[in-house]
């Protein structure tokens, strides 16, 4: 299991003017977030196709509404980990830092992190079917079912990505410059499976960026990544954050 960090790693990232990471489910796994594909995931328990689109919301949006405020629940009672922290202290170490992430768990800007680019939305956030105005969660009625729009009554649903749907936009083309335009990408706690987000380690590589790959298991982005160990990001990134300071 390499988990060892080189003095090249260490030199490429005090030499980048620019640093993106791409994050998944596996940096907030040490925070007790389910992962998706994992032994554990939500995925093995739950079906995607029952939960995670909108035709699925259409024709049972109780049930999807119950899904999404179960996992409300579970990020609102957790804290970030030592992984998001190290990221939020790498963006004040370096010139220009972003985090481009497929969590919907609001972690990373809990912990500090301000250029944070969300590919997949936000789980705290809701968004009026009619109007599309975007409503904050604490002003939530649930007391007649699915909660209405207090501007149109249209019918409010989660603020994230569904399967088939498309990504916003101005968050997609953010990920896709800063991997145009990288010196390191890093790829941490996702399985890379998922697109258009498991195109952006590829698109960092093609134009000569160094590939830092965290995760305990291996993954698409392992064949081509310069450096890629196998462990949890709660623990390495912590340790890159102490040999960059040193
Ligand atoms: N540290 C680093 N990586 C970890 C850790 C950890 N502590 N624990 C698990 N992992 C890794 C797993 O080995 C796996 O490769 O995190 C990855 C999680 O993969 P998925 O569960 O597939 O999650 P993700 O890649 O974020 O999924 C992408 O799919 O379901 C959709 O929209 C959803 O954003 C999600 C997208």
């Amino acid at each position: 299991m390499d988990t060892h960090i080189s003095e090249e790693l260490i030199e490429k990232l005090r030499r980048a003017k620019s640093v993106a990471a791409l994050t998944g489910a596996g940096i907030s796994a040490e925070s007790g977030v389910p992962t998706f594909r994992g032994d554990e995931g939500l995925w093995k328990k739950f079906s995607p196709e029952e939960l995670a689109n909108f035709d699925a919301f259409m024709r049972n949006p109780d049930m999807v509404w119950e899904w999404y405020n179960y996992r409300r629940k579970i990020i609102e009672e957790v804290q970030p980990n030592p992984g998001h922290l190290a990221l939020s202290k790498l963006e004040e170490m370096i010139p220009s830092f972003v985090v481009i992430t497929q969590n919907v768990d609001n972690l990373h800007q809990r912990a500090g992190s301000k250029n944070v680019v969300e590919l997949h939305g936000n789980i705290l956030r809701n968004r009026c079917l009619s109007c599309g105005r975007i409503i904050e969660s604490e002003t939530l009625d649930f007391s007649e079912g699915v909660p209405r729009c207090p501007y149109c009554g249209g019918m409010l649903r989660p603020d994230v990505v569904w399967f088939g749907e498309m990504l916003p936009e101005e968050a997609l083309q953010k990920a896709y410059r800063a991997a145009e335009t990288c010196d390191v990408f890093m790829v941490l706690g996702t399985s890379a499976v998922v697109y258009p987000a498991a195109s952006l380690p590829e698109i960092a590589f093609r134009q000569g960026a160094f590939i830092v790959e965290i995760n305990p298991e291996v993954t698409p982005v392992t064949d081509f990544a310069h450096v890629s160990l196998r462990g949890k990001t709660g623990e390495i990134l912590p340790k890159i954050i102490e040999a960059f300071s040193k």
